[in-house]
């Protein structure tokens, strides 16, 4: 391997979300926790990326910036050659971010009143763009079969009043690791257009699947979806770059595409930000061979923690991911509450970890962990994890 995924890099007190955040967030000391818990890498982003910002760095000026045209041809360049799908510059923009895209759209396409479906256990802000602007949240749950989740078309079907107007999909899937079928969006695909619901698709991990999967924009199956879709991109997962804050959306309707641009222009959010821009190119550009091993690294964390919970804690079952490096873990057979496991994980454990429940119906007794980090804390984790549940077994005294 040319990049060295192994290698710890402290984040402590670089006003890390995921390292320095947690005395905030779960009221303990961060020092004593591991966290796997927010959705970025401890990895270093592609050597190409930093060497971008560092030359636009020494040039010292950082006024008002433009996307040139270079920016443009990188996005389309990476969706033609990673997923296949021939994309115009005119069907792009940007944004501030994935979630402040789908308020955007939000704002966009529905007034205050309508209906939103969402497919829980779901990426949980889907939640809060939908309820903070007063627009009505409509589960359509999925099914967990033999340890394989799916979508409920027949649920689906059932949902729709006159003012369902928008459905927000998650695709490849956070936190169940799904990555959808081409069956089962052009199933999606073909519903929506029957009750004249937009398609609102996350596709911020779609870079980031595992060899047996293979990622397909709804919105590339047909020029119908295609119309009936905005389609949000991002380097952020793909290349930690999250706090570059630089997003794409991507809109081949000329007339959604003016609406959202409208929404922009009135929260004044069109000029980005000269590192987001300078990242995003070099990423797309140069980052593919780094992306590659990150992903081989990844689906090596992943045999290592599947063989570790069936050796070791075989209570707890994994959700096989088929891309995101989330990986979705029922504890269920633990008999815990909510409550108790939350805080059976954090202060006997010592790993940060997010609530199944956090990501709505069906999500209790689940817990999401995140497993983009060298080996050798995943590890560290994971035996603190069988040490606390031997604890639990044995009343404390282990
Ligand atoms: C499905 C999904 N969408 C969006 C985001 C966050 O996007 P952003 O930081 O660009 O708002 C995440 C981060 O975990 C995510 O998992």
């Amino acid at each position: 391997m040319k990049y060295d995924f192994d290698r710890f890099v402290d984040r402590h007190n670089t006003a890390s979300a995921k390292w320095d955040g947690i005395q905030n967030v779960f009221g303990v000391n961060e020092d004593d926790i591991i966290p796997m818990w927010v959705a970025d890498m401890d990895f270093l982003s592609p050597p190409e990326v930093i060497k971008a910002i560092e030359k636009r760095a020494k040039h010292g000026i950082f006024g008002y910036s433009l996307r040139p045209n270079s920016f443009y041809n990188a996005v389309i360049d990476w969706m033609k050659k990673r997923h296949d799908w021939e994309i115009k510059k005119e069907w792009i923009t940007v944004t501030p971010g994935v979630v402040s895209g789908l308020s955007m759209a939000i704002l966009s396409y529905t007034h205050p009143g309508d209906e939103v479906i969402v497919q829980p256990p779901v990426y949980f802000p889907f939640f809060t763009v939908v309820k903070n602007n007063e627009r009505r949240l409509v589960y359509n749950p999925l099914k967990l079969e033999n340890g394989h989740y799916s979508m409920d078309f027949e649920d689906l079907k059932s949902k729709f009043t006159p003012r369902t107007k928008m459905l927000i999909l998650c695709s490849p899937q956070n936190p169940t690791g799904r990555v959808w079928s081409r069956n089962e969006l052009k199933k999606l695909g073909e519903i929506c257009l029957e009750h004249n619901t937009l398609i609102i698709s996350d596709e911020i991990h779609s870079d980031l699947v595992y060899k047996k999967s293979k990622h397909i924009p709804i919105a590339s199956i047909s020029d119908e979806f295609a119309q009936n879709t905005v389609t949000f991109i991002a380097p952020s997962k793909t290349f930690n770059v999250a706090g570059l804050s630089t997003s794409i959306a991507i809109i081949p309707n000329s007339k959604l595409f003016n609406s959202f641009s409208r929404i922009i222009e009135k929260l004044e959010v069109g000029l980005g930000n000269i590192f987001g821009t300078v990242a995003t190119e070099a990423a797309y550009k140069y980052g593919e061979e780094w992306l590659e091993e990150v992903l081989i690294y990844l689906e090596g964390n992943l045999k290592f923690l599947k063989a570790f919970l069936e050796e070791k804690l075989p209570q707890v079952k994994v959700i096989e991911p088929e891309g995101t490096y989330l990986v979705w873990l029922d504890f269920r057979e633990l008999g815990l509450n909510e409550h108790s496991l939350r805080d059976f994980l954090l202060k006997v454990a010592k790993v940060a970890l997010i609530n199944g429940a956090t990501f709505g119906p069906g999500g209790e007794g689940f817990q999401r962990i995140n497993i983009a980090t060298p080996r050798s804390v995943l590890r560290k984790a994971l035996e603190r994890i069988e040490k606390a549940v031997k604890k639990l077994k044995t009343g404390g005294k282990a």
